[in-house]
């Protein structure tokens, strides 16, 4: 358990990371955070998924016609539970109090204005993938960042795949970066820049949350 004292001192620490996270996203527009949040908020909210996960709340992440199914189903394999900030937990709330400082952080210091969030919990199961793609779909290009929190613990071995690849431009072409999905990691990407994927996963099941910030 966190006492208090270090809560406090904790707030102290947000500026620098908010900061740096600003600073990647400029610069490659892409940040890394490997203690967004710490391993008790990690397990809450891995408890709270594996809780609705139980509960039959996830559902495919692309539901249509049989084809259309088909054709989905070979493009991303993930369940997933969209989180109603209505009726948002203890475990929950941490997170979206978390997201909400950084919100506040990115429209005061860099004017992007963010008016919208969306949130949902994701399981990829043993075999599941998301090809290439980019996160702007139903021509909607109010997403601006994509966040993802991985939320496994730490019995996830690298073996298990389920990286997270970026494609990133560059000037002898194009750079494909893996992420692993690392408890408490937290990827934050320009939604309508970086193409990405994730890799299948080869054992084990893959627990994030993903989200996107949006503008009007
Ligand atoms: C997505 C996505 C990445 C990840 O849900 O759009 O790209 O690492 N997720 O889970
Ligand atoms: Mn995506």
């Amino acid at each position: 358990m966190l006492s208090g004292k270090v809560l406090e001192q904790s707030g102290f620490r947000e500026e620098p990371l908010f900061e740096r996270i600003i600073e990647d996203l400029s610069v490659q527009r892409y940040s890394i955070s490997d203690h967004f949040f710490n391993d008790q908020a990690v397990t809450l909210l891995r408890d709270s998924l594996l809780e609705k996960y139980e509960d039959d709340k996830f559902r495919k992440s692309a539901i249509g016609d049989h084809f259309n199914e088909q054709v989905i189903k070979s493009v991303r394999g993930d369940f997933i539970h969209w989180i109603p900030e209505g009726q948002a937990g203890p475990a929950e709330q941490i997170f979206f109090d978390r997201i909400g400082e950084l919100i506040t952080y990115l429209n005061r210091t860099c004017f992007m204005g963010i008016l919208e969030r969306e949130f949902h919990y994701a399981v990829y199961p043993k075999g599941t993938f998301y090809l290439r793609h980019l996160d702007t779909f139903r021509n909607d290009d109010r997403r601006k960042l994509s966040i993802v929190c991985y939320l496994n613990d730490d019995s996830w071995d690298p073996a298990n795949g389920g990286e997270l690849t970026l494609y990133l431009p560059g000037e002898d072409g194009e750079v494909a970066m893996d992420i692993y999905p690392l408890p408490g990691r937290v990827v934050i990407f320009e939604s309508q820049v970086l193409e990405h994927e994730v890799k299948p996963v080869k054992a084990g099941e893959r627990y994030s949350i993903t989200g996107w910030l949006k503008t009007r």
